[in-house]
């Protein structure tokens, strides 16, 4: 993914009244008397841009770009998608790197109408990175009460409120869909209603441990259609994994290691 950056020298008269017009974002990089050079991420029309510049996502060093933090702002380049995490009890503050792994393949994998299913939400960090990757429907599940008591507060300061989130394991969602219809009427309440009638998800991430894979993979590939996204294998645990997907027959689309830490896509053989 791409974003575009134009640069303009404009009289500054007449960037005023552009401005005016209509509001839009700039950073001045030069004032030649009243000629300015400004760059914008809007394109300027009936101005020719002297250069454009093109920055890669996939290798994005924020460099001049640094988010500026200033007393409680926090200055973002327009292309960042910002995700506000209260500290608090729940796993998932963005500092983990089986969390930034999570973060950059569902950046990659998951797209416009995938329904998606966050095993494991903690503080609701990827639940609330995925909307701005798909538009369908979205929850969160984890056993931790508390987690989920913070991933509805997390989303909410996002301005986000229409993911769902829920005390539950794999399980308690595929216990759902095999109910028999006529026992499904009896059970319907609109954030359970997904898991009812449709019961599987597009996309179903899962950043847990070794342990809980090794209890939950089973469940967890019942679950998916198109992408299993995993993270938090260890080092010393990556074979495990693998040996784990074959066994499943499944297979392994992509690997993504930070540090010490692996993360997958999986599919369907
Ligand atoms: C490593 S944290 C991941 C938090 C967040 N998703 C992230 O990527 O930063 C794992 C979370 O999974 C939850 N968890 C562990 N076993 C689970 C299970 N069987 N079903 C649902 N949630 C589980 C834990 O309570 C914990 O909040």
């Amino acid at each position: 993914m791409e974003y575009q950056v134009f640069v303009y020298e404009i009289d500054k008269d007449l960037l005023e009244d552009l401005l005016v017009e209509e509001a839009f974002g700039f950073e001045i990089l030069e004032k030649k008397e009243n000629i300015w050079k400004v760059s914008t991420d809007k394109i300027l029309k009936g101005f020719e841009p002297i250069e454009i510049r093109k920055i890669n996502y996939q290798e994005l060093d924020f460099g001049e770009l640094e988010p500026i933090k200033e007393d409680i702002f926090v200055i973002l380049p327009s292309y960042a998608l910002p995700i506000k995490i209260k500290k608090g009890m729940a796993f998932g503050t963005g500092l983990h790197e089986s969390t930034q792994i999570m973060l950059r393949l569902i950046k990659d994998y998951v797209s416009k109408f995938d329904s998606l299913l966050d095993v494991g939400c903690g503080s609701g960090i990827l639940t609330i990175a995925s909307r701005y990757f798909t538009k369908s429907y979205i929850k969160g599940i984890d056993l931790d009460p508390l987690a989920i008591k913070e991933a509805i507060e997390n989303a909410k300061n996002n301005g986000i409120v229409d993911l769902h989130f829920e005390v539950a394991t794999p399980l308690d969602i595929l216990q759902r869909s095999y109910l028999e219809d006529d026992l499904k009427k009896n059970y319907i309440k609109d954030e359970y209603y997904y898991d009812y009638f449709v019961g599987i998800y597009d996309v179903v991430l899962a950043n847990l441990e070794m342990h809980i894979f090794e209890k939950e993979f089973s469940n967890l590939t019942k679950l998916f259609k198109k992408y299993l996204i995993i993270s938090g294998i260890y080092k010393d645990e990556e074979e495990t994994i693998k040996s784990i997907c074959k066994d499943f027959n499944m297979k392994i689309l992509k690997q993504l290691t930070k540090n010490d830490w692996h993360g997958f896509v999986i599919g369907k053989c």
